[in-house]
């Protein structure tokens, strides 16, 4: 059937031309549920993208948000600030590990990436060393799609259309993800803290004077959860420690309670230097994203040689700090406070465990992974045809009220942190019939 009425829409990381043809329309959303054009309510297994841990509509954050709408909708990001602002980054800095205590607000994980990438560079130069311009990422690294993001990125098929366009001087790391040591890990892997030591040989090879910053997310979100080896991220902080380069923890998605605790930096024992975070800081519910980083490096900008008028750092958005998004992320942070919801989200963790780990046997399931409120299952492609199974996964979860979501041939799954024990279950049997039901062409 064709659908006019939607054409004009470029629909992001989506096949446009079957969408068009078998349209997907949500109409509203309340607590962890979608409901569809076609009236299915459905389960929002990986809260929204990973950005709805507190499910939808919620009156409180509602309420925040048209209070503010009232008060001040908006007001220039440069060289005027307001109230509502300055609270959310002392508050986000109060969640952040001890010695990270000043943010710098983006509007999205995109550009809280490129932020950090940016400021990493300026803090060398400012600090009179301008040859640290090299940036380290990791193979299968998802860092949003700015050009720094795509560059210290790891996937393929987001860089390979750009590959003219990349940051000169970015190397990777390998991706800790071994099939033959770590199958149906339960946690975070015994095998693969050696990994950590391919960034001494990138340090042999390019000179710890030239390198800047290294970026990791804590746990591979989007690659399907790659959940780091005991003590691989300890031994990236020492090395990186040893030679005076950044560590930047990319905790899009880690963050906000997603691993069952504040940061993944505290669940996991590891301190970066800056944090990017995005997402669960406004529930999704208006963009925000930004960097929260060590007060030395903020000093190195105010202890410069310069006039007290001249701008410290190039850098920023209009919507940096929007006032609407703040007093949303104010709203935010006071319900996973008030209600206790990273530790629940620690408290669920043991049922999601179980319960993926149980479809271990199950047609094409080579491996499940899990670690906080995440988990992944990878599927073996179906011959000829990489990324149709976890597709069809995911289009038989839409007729059967639960919205899968898949990169590849991965389902990578992370529910609110308001759902019940018995939601998560019935999350993970639905999935057990996609996987029995989908077949090759
Ligand atoms: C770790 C990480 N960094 C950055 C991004 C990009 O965020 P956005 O889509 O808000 O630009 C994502 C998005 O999923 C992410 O998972």
């Amino acid at each position: 059937m064709s659908h006019p009425e939607l054409e004009a829409y470029w629909l992001p990381f989506t096949s446009n031309r079957y969408f068009k043809q078998h349209p997907k329309l949500m109409v509203s959303a309340k607590g962890a549920y979608y409901r569809t054009e076609s009236g299915r309510e459905l389960f929002d297994c990986l809260s929204g993208m990973w950005c709805c841990p507190l499910g939808h509509a919620h009156p409180k954050i509602i309420e925040a948000l048209v209070q503010q709408a009232e008060i001040l909708d908006y007001s220039p990001a440069f060289q005027v600030g307001n109230a509502t602002t300055f609270r959310l980054a002392e508050r986000i800095a109060d969640l952040a590990p001890a010695g990270l205590d000043h943010v710098f607000f983006a509007n999205s994980g995109s550009e809280a990436v490129d932020t950090a990438l940016k400021i990493s560079l300026a803090y060398h130069r400012v600090r009179g060393e301008a040859g640290r311009f090299r940036m380290i990422g990791r193979e299968r690294a998802y860092h949003g799609v700015g050009f720094g993001g795509i560059s210290v990125g790891g996937m393929v098929a987001n860089r390979k259309a750009f590959a003219s366009a990349m940051l000169p001087g970015v190397d990777h790391l390998p991706h800790t993800w071994n099939l033959s040591q770590m199958a149906f890990s339960r946690g975070q892997p015994a095998w693969g803290s050696h990994l950590a030591d391919e960034l001494e040989r990138l340090v042999a090879l390019h000179d710890a004077s030239t390198i800047a910053a290294v970026i990791v997310e804590p746990v591979q979100g989007s690659a399907g959860v790659l959940v780091p080896p005991l003590g691989y991220l300890q031994r990236l902080r020492e090395i990186c420690t040893r030679h005076g380069i950044l560590l930047i923890f990319d905790e899009v998605i880690t963050g906000f309670g997603r691993l069952g605790a504040n940061f993944g930096a505290q669940r996991l024992g590891v301190i970066p230097d800056m944090i990017t975070f995005a997402k669960g800081v406004t529930n999704g519910v208006i963009p925000m994203g930004g960097v929260i980083l060590r007060r030395e490096i903020y000093e190195a900008f105010m202890h410069a040689q310069a006039p007290e008028y001249a701008v410290e750092l190039f850098h920023g958005y209009t919507y940096s700090g929007h006032p609407i998004a703040a007093a949303v992320g104010l709203a935010v942070l006071d319900i996973y406070q008030q209600e206790g919801l990273f530790e629940r989200a620690l408290a669920l963790e043991p049922v999601l465990e179980a319960a993926v780990h149980s479809l271990k046997g199950e047609p094409g399931v080579i491996d499940v992974r899990n670690f906080g409120l995440t988990a992944g299952v990878d599927l073996e492609p179906f011959s000829g045809q990489p990324g149709r199974r976890a597709f069809k996964v995911f289009e038989y979860g839409f007729e059967h009220d639960q919205l899968f979501r898949f990169t590849a041939d991965t389902i990578a799954m992370g529910p609110p942190f308001i759902s019940t024990p018995a939601e998560i279950e019935r999350m993970v049997e639905q999935l057990r019939m996609a996987i029995r039901a989908v077949q090759p062409d």
